[in-house]
């Protein structure tokens, strides 16, 4: 039986533990032009001192108006490479993997002036109204994704996430809430996401797993339910994602049913039924920091691997401390032992 501590195989990449460092934007800290800076080396290699398995690097745009914030990195030219590079290389030195989340903002890309998505509806009263994207424009948001790939691929990269969540551009297009096209996009509504997968793909190694997040419920009033989201997803499985890594909402204010409650491993329900659904590897995510609660996961044959955000914001060292506090044999790393003595 797996626990917390049993290296995970997939593919061409084999992960020392289950734990996951997901994406999480730095926002404040200026990356200029979209190139990270020493805070997001510094920031990423920490944790792959503190024993993580896989670190995935924040929302990175495609486009410069895909960034979230103007603060956001991106990877929409080959000179942002060397950066990304560096930081491969450094969590690559204390025996962590790494992935990047390739994203687009859509409609809720805030210094993107217009910001465009599928169809025109703003994502609350203080956003802006965005531009509807033309056939031609989405063609050439699908390259995008393709040449962002290929440039985290020669970074060094061990998986890409695409960011298919949160009611970001991609989350945009499978919404019935939010595309309302009538052209092949809105006919289809997996068929964005889905040809983006298909792109992506192209460029990937044979053997790098692609990972994908996916927002599997929804919370606004009308919003879909995990059997619609199970449906699109299927698409982008066959189209050739890897693994799903379950999160869920952000696609616009909260309806009149309410949120999820926020307790510990609120998410890793649907995490379960989307791998029993698709049969495919899971990650869970959302408030899984309790290093007991974690364990459960992987132990019940929930998720697959565990990602935990706030919980490493809060503590860079989160996964030795966990191998510790579970008496695991994982080893925290040299320089540091004298410390756990
Ligand atoms: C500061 C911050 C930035 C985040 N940025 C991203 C992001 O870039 N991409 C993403 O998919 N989720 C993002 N998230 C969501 C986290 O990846 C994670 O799903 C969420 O925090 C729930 O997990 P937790 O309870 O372990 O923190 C962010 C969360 C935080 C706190």
């Amino acid at each position: 039986m797996a626990d917390l501590f049993t290296p995970y195989n997939f593919k061409n990449m084999t992960l020392k533990n289950r734990i996951v460092m997901p994406p999480m934007c730095q926002y404040s800290v200026q990356a200029e032009d979209g190139i990270p800076n020493d805070w997001h080396y510094v920031h990423y290699v920490s944790r792959s001192v503190g024993g993580t398995g896989l670190i995935i690097i924040e929302m990175t745009g495609i486009h410069p108006d895909g960034r979230i914030t103007n603060q956001d990195t991106g990877l929409w030219q080959d000179e942002q490479i060397p950066a990304f590079r560096k930081i491969v290389d450094g969590v690559h030195s204390y025996g962590s993997k790494i992935g990047i989340q390739l994203g687009h903002a859509g409609r809720k890309a805030q210094d993107a002036d217009p910001s465009v998505a599928p169809s025109a509806l703003a994502f609350s009263s203080h956003y802006k109204i965005p531009r509807t994207l033309s056939g031609s424009e989405i063609e050439e948001l699908i390259l995008a994704f393709k040449e962002s790939a290929r440039r985290a691929v020669e970074a060094g990269f061990d998986t890409i996430e695409i960011h298919g969540a949160h009611g970001y551009l991609i989350h945009q297009f499978h919404s019935p809430l939010t595309n309302q096209r009538e052209d092949e996009y809105g006919q289809d509504l997996a068929l964005f996401g889905e040809r983006v997968v298909k792109a992506v793909k192209e460029v990937l190694p044979e053997g790098m797993p692609l990972i994908m997040r996916v927002s599997a419920q929804e919370y606004v009033d009308g919003g879909y339910d995990v059997e619609y989201c199970a449906k699109i997803r299927e698409r982008y499985r066959d189209a050739g994602v890897d693994i799903f890594h379950i999160t869920s909402g952000g696609e616009g204010p909260i309806g009149s049913d309410g949120g999820p409650k926020a307790q510990p491993g609120y998410q890793v329900h649907l995490a379960e039924s989307f791998k029993q659904m698709l049969k495919v590897p899971v990650i869970a995510v959302g408030l899984l920091d309790d290093y007991e609660v974690a364990q459960e996961v992987i132990l019940s044959g929930k998720a697959d691997l565990v990602a935990v955000g706030r919980g490493m914001l809060r503590d860079p060292y989160w996964a030795a401390h966990a191998s510790k506090a579970l008496d695991a044999e994982q080893k925290v790393i040299k320089q540091y032992e004298r410390g756990y003595k």
